[in-house]
């Protein structure tokens, strides 16, 4: 996977590129790197990527010629015959989620457009094939987001974790929060391990990390039961959950 950000602030990408799992996956040669100065495709003294709106108001947008150049070279077969996807960050784009992240994960280059200021100007968009929104609010720019976005790439990518991520993969996939997890020791201040986890029977394991999955997304995030894949039975659970009437 090949991963190319355009934007005025590169450096912004250098600790978070190189740290933990993204940089051990730059090292494994899974993941490859560029942060693109937008800069370098300016052509005035000041190196000027923003501008007053047409119209009046408030603030300065990105203008269009340097981001046009960039992606005119970023895109192009010389710079890299791989095909790219270009994606755009911005609160008006479709919103993040792990199913999406599941979809970019199975891309080879992905170009991602960082906006600052107040936004890009209209006809930039014409070079997206897709704008994300990292949610309902408003970011500095689209840096965070982007390295956001290339984290949760990163790890779905084969050989990044280890196989026993796969079944918090699964969970989440299925819609659900993830169930809870406990470490050494059984017992800290008073507080106990569920003793079935130390029980050393799988089956019994999974099932209450199934149930407790679902129990901790009825009580957390009740909106996520619409679209989650529950049998029946879990169903009534996860509506007991939510009514207060299950144990
Ligand atoms: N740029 C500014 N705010 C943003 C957001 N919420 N998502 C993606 N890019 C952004």
């Amino acid at each position: 996977m090949i991963i190319e950000t355009l934007s005025v602030f590169p450096e912004m990408f250098t600790t978070p590129m190189n740290t933990s799992i993204l940089g051990i996956a730059r090292r494994k040669g899974i993941l490859e790197f560029h942060a693109h100065d937008l800069r370098e495709w300016t052509h005035d003294r000041h190196r000027t990527t923003d501008d007053q709106p047409y119209g009046g108001g408030q603030g300065l947008l990105m203008k269009c010629d340097p981001v046009f150049e960039a992606l005119d070279e970023l895109e192009s077969p010389k710079h890299n015959p791989i095909p790219a996807k270009t994606i755009f960050f911005t609160p008006s784009g479709e919103p993040f989620s792990q199913a999406l992240a599941t979809e970019l994960a199975q891309e080879s280059r992905l170009i991602f457009v960082c906006g600052r200021y107040e936004g890009f100007d209209e006809r930039v968009y014409t070079r997206a094939d897709r704008c994300i929104s990292l949610g309902d609010y408003v970011l500095t720019g689209g840096e965070l987001a982007a390295m956001v976005v290339s984290d949760a790439i990163c790890r779905l990518l084969p050989g990044v974790l280890g196989d026993e991520a796969s079944p918090y993969e699964e969970s989440f996939s299925e819609g659900l929060l993830e169930f809870p997890q406990y470490t050494r020791p059984a017992v800290c201040r008073g507080l106990e391990v569920p003793a079935i986890l130390l029980s050393g029977d799988h089956g019994k394991v999974d099932a209450w990390r199934r149930m407790e999955a679902i129990r901790k997304t009825a009580l957390l995030r009740p909106d996520l039961l619409e679209t989650a894949d529950l049998t029946p039975e879990e169903k009534t659970f996860a509506n007991g959950v939510c009514n207060g009437t299950a144990d």
